[in-house]
């Protein structure tokens, strides 16, 4: 319904006026919480959603730079415009020979998509997906620009460039605050006997601590291969 501007005026000021009182001690407002918080944390405290812009007063406060911070994922914390919204979202570059280590999301499926280049992924979904041999399935796709995969929240997966030129991807994830886990370095942070228990006992003592020291404590390593082929000096 349409109302004429005559009959909307009046309306307006009267509510003004019962909302100011000239008595009234200073108002509180909904999103008061300590100023020592961090904003995301006053963000998620916010009685409701439209209290959240108040705290996010800059248009700036919307704008999240990956070329400036440095930083290839936008979750709630580095991007606190997404608190209450259940995503986040990354853009970056995978360098040629390049291997994402195998990792899981805990809290998000991720959306990923390349712009330019070529990655492989593969994917061990959840226990009880099986081939048509009955082994744990495992999904391998290969990525060219304007395609896009998804892994399930909780999934193993691995991106790797095969080629000799940086992959750009954007990737989208279903939570403020996505998580990572490092399958195998988390796997191996376990004790001795349990790894050898784990593994069947084909693996005992010191051939335990000696891969243990050689899984990579990084999130991206360079497959020596593929830099031999590209003539790529590793750093
Ligand atoms: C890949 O992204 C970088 C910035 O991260 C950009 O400089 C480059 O032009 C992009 N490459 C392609 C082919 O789009």
């Amino acid at each position: 319904m349409i109302l004429p501007k005559s009959i909307i005026v009046p309306v307006a000021v009267v509510a003004l006026t019962v909302a100011t009182p000239a008595s009234a001690a200073p108002q509180s407002m909904p999103t008061s919480a300590p100023a020592d918080l961090s904003k995301t944390a006053r963000l998620q405290v916010a009685d409701t959603a439209v209290d959240r812009y108040q705290i996010l007063s800059k248009d700036e406060d919307f704008v999240f730079d990956f070329g400036k911070s440095g930083i290839p994922f936008a979750n709630r914390k580095t991007f606190p415009a997404l608190t209450g919204y259940g995503t986040s979202f990354s853009l970056g570059s995978l360098p040629a020979c390049g291997m994402a280590f195998l990792h899981l999301h805990p809290r998000a499926t991720e959306l990923f998509a390349l712009t330019s280049g070529h990655v492989h992924t593969e994917m061990v979904p959840e226990g009880n997906v099986l081939d048509s041999n009955k082994k744990q399935r495992v999904i391998q796709t290969d990525l060219y620009p304007g395609m896009m995969t998804i892994f399930p929240a909780g999934s193993f997966h691995t991106q790797v460039n095969p080629d000799c030129e940086p992959a750009n991807f954007s990737a989208a994830l279903t939570a403020e605050d996505f998580g990572i886990s490092m399958v195998a370095d988390q796997t191996f942070s376990l004790t001795d006997d349990i790894i050898a228990g784990t593994f069947g006992q084909s693996i005992a003592g010191e051939d335990i601590e000696r891969v243990r020291g050689a899984i990579p404590g990084a999130t991206l390593i360079r497959v020596e291969e593929c830099l031999k082929k590209c003539g790529i000096q590793k750093r």
